[in-house]
């Protein structure tokens, strides 16, 4: 089947080069503000731009179970990589309204208080922290995977912070933040699926042996 072929592909491809190709577009965003590629408002530009890859990342990130239950494609050796680059890109969408465009120290705390689309993304980043915190196996084993999982359903509420606030900054009726936060509300909705029981097995096989 089609998609055994491509789950067979995937598994002899390793994770790693996902990290190395989800930093490049950083670098190039920055080069090209530097080399005045990006207009005239460049800090803008790029703080958009990061602000929009994390938020795709994050949607990638909360899509790879749903996919992997309804078709069957198994990403979820490449999943820790997605989280972990949706965290770099909104650590430095941050940092770049932080350093490059609100500057004054006083203005930080003002608007992280006054404005609730800063305060919403604030909220999301700082929920983010434990999951970038705990995503390495080192955690898995200290935390027990009970304990792991529960600590990363935070996404659950991550993803679609991040996504009002996308809605928030947005003036005006324009749609495309809409269609993303219907994505991630479609996506956590797909998690209340109840799963199918498996038949039982002819002849009683998988139930407990009785003693
Ligand atoms: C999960 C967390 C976050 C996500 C997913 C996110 C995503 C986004 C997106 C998609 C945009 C609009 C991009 C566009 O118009 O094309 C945006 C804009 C913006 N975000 Fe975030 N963001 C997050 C956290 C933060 C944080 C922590 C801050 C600062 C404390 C922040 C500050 C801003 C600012 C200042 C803008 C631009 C607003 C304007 O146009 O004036 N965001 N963000």
């Amino acid at each position: 089947m089609l998609v055994d072929r491509l789950n067979k592909a995937l598994r002899a491809v390793p994770a790693w080069p996902l990290y190395v190709a989800g930093a490049l577009p950083v670098i190039w965003l920055f080069y090209r503000g530097l080399i005045g590629g990006l207009g005239v408002d460049p800090v803008k530009v790029i703080e958009h731009r990061l602000g929009l890859w994390g938020l795709w990342l994050l949607i990638a990130g909360l899509a790879v179970t749903p996919l992997g239950r309804f078709t069957g494609v198994r990403l979820i050796r490449y999943r820790r990589a997605i989280g972990l680059l949706a965290f770099f890109y909104i650590l430095t969408h941050l940092l770049v309204w932080l350093v490059l465009d609100v500057q004054i120290p006083r203005l930080i705390w003002a608007d992280i208080v006054k404005r609730p689309y800063i305060t919403i993304g604030m909220a999301a980043f700082v929920l983010m922290i434990p999951l970038a915190l705990t995503s390495n196996t080192w955690s898995v084993r200290k935390l027990g995977a009970l304990r792991w999982r529960q600590v990363h359903k935070l996404t659950y509420v991550v993803v679609p912070l991040g996504a009002i606030h996308y809605v928030m900054v947005v003036k005006g009726w324009e749609m495309e933040p809409f269609y993303y936060l219907a994505t991630v509300l479609a996506l956590l909705g797909l998690r209340l699926v109840p799963k199918r029981r498996r038949a039982p097995m002819p002849g009683g096989a998988g139930r407990p042996a009785r003693s």
